[in-house]
């Protein structure tokens, strides 16, 4: 199957699936590695010799436009699933009328609890015992849509927000690896059976 990640940071999330897909038997490759800026996760792509796009909204009159021609960079790699991994913008009709249904995003808190920008640091202020990270379906919402996979994560003495966002992630890249095996599998299947 063929993957397009999306990125806004250091792209760890996106390494680990490049690195995933790496091995012959991993279900799936990651055909592009797209970012709303040049963050410095699109070097793990050209690195491996994966292409890397950028689509910057400062680059477009308005957010529509901006919104279209991601959807259009997406697109010309021909996805069947698209996985934004701390991908920090919130796609717009075009790229959901597009990619809505095989578009997914990960997220470092237990959703429906603390979406956002800053899911770390508020369940930190809330006082959690226990957060995770959780990966569903993407739509029109912030962090709303259906969840497919979820594992916790455990708020220890004297986490702050770095050392408990670096526990969570540990555990998001297998889970995303793993979540991405599952469904292009399952999918697979099903095609083959058609
Ligand atoms: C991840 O925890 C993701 O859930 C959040 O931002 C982080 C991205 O980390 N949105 P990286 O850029 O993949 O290292």
């Amino acid at each position: 199957a063929r993957v397009v990640v999306l990125l806004s940071g250091t792209g760890s999330l996106g390494e680990a699936l490049l690195t995933a897909a790496e091995a012959p038997d991993y279900p799936a490759g990651v055909v592009a590695v797209g970012s709303d800026r040049d963050a410095p996760g699109l070097e793990h792509a050209r690195r491996r010799g994966v292409p890397a796009f950028t689509c910057a909204l400062r680059d477009h009159p308005d957010r529509a436009t901006w919104d279209a021609a991601l959807a259009a960079a997406i697109a010309a790699h021909r996805p069947d699933l698209v996985v934004s991994a701390g991908f920090m913008k919130l796609v717009g009709p075009a790229v959901l009328g597009a990619f809505g249904g095989r578009l997914l995003n990960t997220h470092p808190a237990l959703l429906p609890a603390f979406p956002g920008a800053h899911a770390v640091r508020d369940a930190l202020a809330a006082g959690a015992r226990v957060t995770g990270c959780t990966v569903h379906w993407v739509d029109a919402g912030v962090d709303t849509g259906p969840v497919i996979a979820q594992r916790e994560v455990p708020v220890l003495p004297g986490d702050d927000e770095a050392r408990l966002h670096a526990r969570i992630k540990d555990v998001e890249r297998e889970l995303l690896v793993e979540t991405v095996a599952g469904l292009v599998t399952s999918r697979t299947t099903r095609k083959s059976t058609r």
